[in-house]
């Protein structure tokens, strides 16, 4: 864990946390395993100790939250007081030096792939005898939204990382009798990997698919997410048709692609040591050295540049409606309003970590497919297309996997989680 827990001045009670800093680091192990946009890892979390910044973590989950509206409770019913130095709180951030900022739709992509951190997060807090208590989200005003997020957290001190801005704050009280294994997460969560490969033709079980859609617990309880199966034929060649002529869409954006290419490793070595982003075998599976070396220059941004002229983000494009194509499913996720704010966003992300769990354990891949959402007019076709309401956040292939994907690199989890 980053930070001096040593050098913060400590309540009376930090013997008794002691449990919770272990259980911390085990609970950030396991969440820097989720997914998020070109694995760029975007999240961060804050543990109060001092007793200064416990008081200010307190009233950020007491109080309605800056530039925004009070948000609702998510107690689930318990009671929210009365745990006074037996409390501990976590304030989940995202990590703005981390972030992808070329599209505005990475907006939406960051919140979501922050959901899915914290969903696992809790949920392995939750298993080791910490339950979420009471979360607050920090919703910022559209104009100033960094400052406003930021002013939230200036009463917690200097140890605040300037780069983060906070999300929402969780207080979590100890309780006896958590329901599953930490091992078997830990176990589902290193499972669960995107899958670039073919799928095995033919349906995914109807039951399996229903299993997948039922509630969902922790922070994903309330996401209000719609999760829509396209199975039938017209729908996944709808769906292929569309990826087919916009597929090649990010190879033209000069930014998006500069971007997505930065995260673009030589080789898995290259990949370990950075610990994120992915080497190009993630993306085309195992490649003889000449053909990784062509294949790099080929997408460079400059390459690409030129290329694109003859027109080879079109021969992309076909390539990952080729695979796209012959996939049994279609997951769509969406969110009721066309403009969902930080709360809805980031629980939306959680459901999705959720589902993409489940779908593991019913052994099944994922392979999102997120260029169909990242320009408006596209995702505007796709939803009308297949009458997706509000707003679509997600989208991937999902099905019975013929081959296994390597593992993609990860940050150490505890170099995410600072000490305040
Ligand atoms: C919101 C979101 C969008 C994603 N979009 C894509 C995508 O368009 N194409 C793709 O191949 N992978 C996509 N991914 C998968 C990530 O690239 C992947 O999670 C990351 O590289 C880590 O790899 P892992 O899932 O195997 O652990 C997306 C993931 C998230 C959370």
């Amino acid at each position: 864990m980053t930070g001096s827990p040593t050098s913060a001045p400590r309540p009376p009670s930090a013997a008794r946390r002691v449990p919770f800093e272990h259980a911390l680091r085990e609970a950030a192990d396991i969440a820097a395993l989720s997914p998020s946009s070109h694995n760029c890892q975007p999240w961060g979390v804050a543990w109060p100790s001092g007793r200064g910044a416990r008081r200010a973590a307190e009233r950020l989950v007491e109080e309605a939250p800056a530039g925004g509206p009070e948000a609702p409770d998510s107690t689930s019913g318990e009671s929210s007081t009365g745990g006074g130095d037996t409390d501990e709180y976590v304030i989940l951030a995202l990590d703005r030096e981390r972030e992808l900022t070329s599209l505005p739709a990475h907006a939406v992509e960051m919140l979501v792939s922050c959901g899915a951190y914290l969903q696992i997060l809790l949920r392995s807090l939750a298993l080791q005898g910490w339950s979420t208590d009471r979360i607050r989200f920090v919703e910022p005003l559209a104009d100033g939204r960094t400052q406003k997020a930021y002013d939230a957290c200036r009463p917690l001190g200097d140890t605040w990382p300037k780069s983060w801005s906070p999300l929402c704050a969780v207080r979590l009280r100890r309780t006896d009798e958590p329901v599953g294994t930490l091992a078997e997460l830990r176990r589902t969560a290193l499972a669960r990997r995107t899958n670039r490969a073919p799928y095995r033709p033919g349906a995914v079980e109807p039951a399996v698919l229903d299993g997948l859609s039922a509630p969902s617990t922790g922070v994903a309880e309330d996401a209000g997410v719609t999760v829509r199966h396209l199975v039938a034929d017209s729908e996944r060649a709808a769906f292929a048709g569309l990826v087919a002529r916009h597929g090649g869409r990010d190879f033209t954006h000069r930014q998006a692609w500069r971007e997505t290419y930065s995260f673009v490793r030589r080789d898995e070595a290259e990949a370990q040591a950075r610990g994120d982003g992915f080497p190009l075998s993630q993306l085309f599976g195992p490649l003889s050295t000449p053909r990784r070396h062509a294949l790099r220059l080929a997408l460079a941004p400059t390459t690409m540049g030129v290329l694109r002229h003859a027109g080879y983000h079109r021969v992309l494009a076909r390539q990952l409606a080729r695979v796209v194509r012959p996939t049994p499913a279609i997951v769509a996720m969406g969110l009721a309003d066309a403009l969902p704010g930080v709360e809805a966003t980031v629980r939306g992300g959680a459901r999705l970590a959720e589902y993409w769990l489940r779908a593991t354990e019913a052994g099944l891949a994922l392979h999102p497919v997120s260029v169909v959402l990242q320009h408006d007019d596209v995702r505007k076709e796709l939803q009308d297309r297949l009458g997706l309401p509000g707003r679509t956040f997600f989208v991937s292939r999902l099905g019975h996997p013929l081959t296994g994907f390597p593992r993609s690199p990860r940050r150490i989890g505890a170099r995410a989680v600072r000490t305040i």
